[in-house]
């Protein structure tokens, strides 16, 4: 099975088997079908945060459960639940043609929403966490519904339980998101700040559509689009350092791009650094870093995932040998 359309990278790998999984009985039934109970199984959303790094010799499970309501409000926040094969940006936005309001600085992010809390997608300010309210997952080994609440996910910058212990043992089945019925901008994101600007220059407070179409053209204008050239978003985490490691660092590196942690931790931005070592727009064999955001890796044509983790290695040594500074794979490698 071709999983090419399945791989934002548009790798041309394949698999032993796939199955489209639209509801949780189908799901219950791939648990235990003889056929393909003795293989590795793979579950797959919209493919946006993978390497696959060869043919996959098992069975790969295309989440496709469908579905958006709202499960129930109360005098604070609505309850909104997705399938988690539901499309993200879609979902975001059809929230906003409902009125209810909360998701917008996550516009435009790629995936499906059983995707979303597994590495807690973040961006312009904020983490799908401070939304989240519970999602529904099937146990792979016992076939059992299991529901985790914000505790239970455990997460973190770009990390939940989901990445963790959790790792391979669930597939999710839908999410429900909290959204709070007093809605309050979120605008503390630099370019969000200085396009809707509060503190020099008082003005109406935007409404949810503007900030959504703000992130929507920012992200259009930084990022490229999947469906033109091969990517998975920030291939790498933002390493984050404790204060002293910072101090020092910038004593070297006046000009270091950070944000402190509510830990007074600090948070790098691996893009400054890899475009400091010379890899922005850069190229490795096949493979190649977005001349507009170095966090980016691209497929131009006829990489794959050999080649894109080569650049990877070649990039992540070029920022140890600079600033002493390890940085992390962000998508999952298969
Ligand atoms: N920068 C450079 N050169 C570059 C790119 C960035 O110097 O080539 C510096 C700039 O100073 C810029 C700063 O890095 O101001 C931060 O860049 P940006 O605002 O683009 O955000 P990011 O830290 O690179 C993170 C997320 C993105 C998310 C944006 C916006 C991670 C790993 N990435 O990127 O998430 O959209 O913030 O909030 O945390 C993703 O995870 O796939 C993703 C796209």
């Amino acid at each position: 099975y071709a999983l090419q359309a399945h791989n934002t990278f548009g790798f041309n790998a394949r698999a032993r088997y796939a199955q489209g999984i639209e509801n949780e009985a189908m799901l219950r039934a791939a648990l235990v079908d003889p056929r393909t109970a003795h293989l590795p199984r793979l579950v797959l959303g919209g493919g946006s945060n993978i390497v696959l790094t060869g043919d996959f010799a098992g069975v790969v499970w295309l989440i496709g459960i469908k579905g958006r309501r709202l499960a129930y409000e109360d005098e604070h926040a609505w309850f909104v639940e997705a399938g988690a094969g539901e499309n993200w940006h879609e979902f975001v936005a059809w929230t906003l043609e409902q009125g209810r309001p909360g998701l917008e600085n996550l516009a435009l992010i790629p995936g499906v929403v059983g995707a979303a809390p597994i590495q807690n997608i973040g961006a312009y300010g904020l983490e799908v966490a401070e939304y989240f309210a519970r999602l529904t997952a099937i146990e792979i080994a016992t076939g059992e519904t299991r529901v985790f609440d914000k505790d239970d996910c455990c997460f973190a910058y770009r990390d939940s339980f989901f990445k963790q212990q959790g790792r391979g043992r669930f597939v999710i089945t839908s999410v429900t998101f909290r959204l709070p019925k007093v809605w309050r901008p979120r605008c503390d994101y630099a370019e969000l700040a200085r396009q809707f600007s509060v503190a020099d220059m008082p003005r109406a407070k935007p409404t949810p559509r503007e900030i959504f179409q703000t992130v929507v053209a920012i992200r259009r204008a930084k990022l490229p689009d999947p469906a033109k050239i091969g990517n998975v978003g920030s291939f790498f985490k933002n390493p984050v350092i404790s204060a002293e490691d910072f101090d020092l660092l910038l004593a070297h590196e006046p000009n270091l791009v950070a944000y402190r942690q509510p830990d007074r931790r600090m948070k790098l931005a691996a893009g400054w650094l890899i475009e400091q070592c010379g890899w922005k727009g850069g190229q490795l064999g096949r493979a190649a870093v977005h001349a507009q955001h170095a966090l980016v890796l691209v497929n131009p044509g006829a990489a794959n995932g050999a080649d894109i983790l080569a650049l990877a290695g070649a990039i992540q040594r070029a920022v140890q040998a600079r600033f002493g500074v390890q940085l992390e794979l962000e998508p999952a490698v298969i």
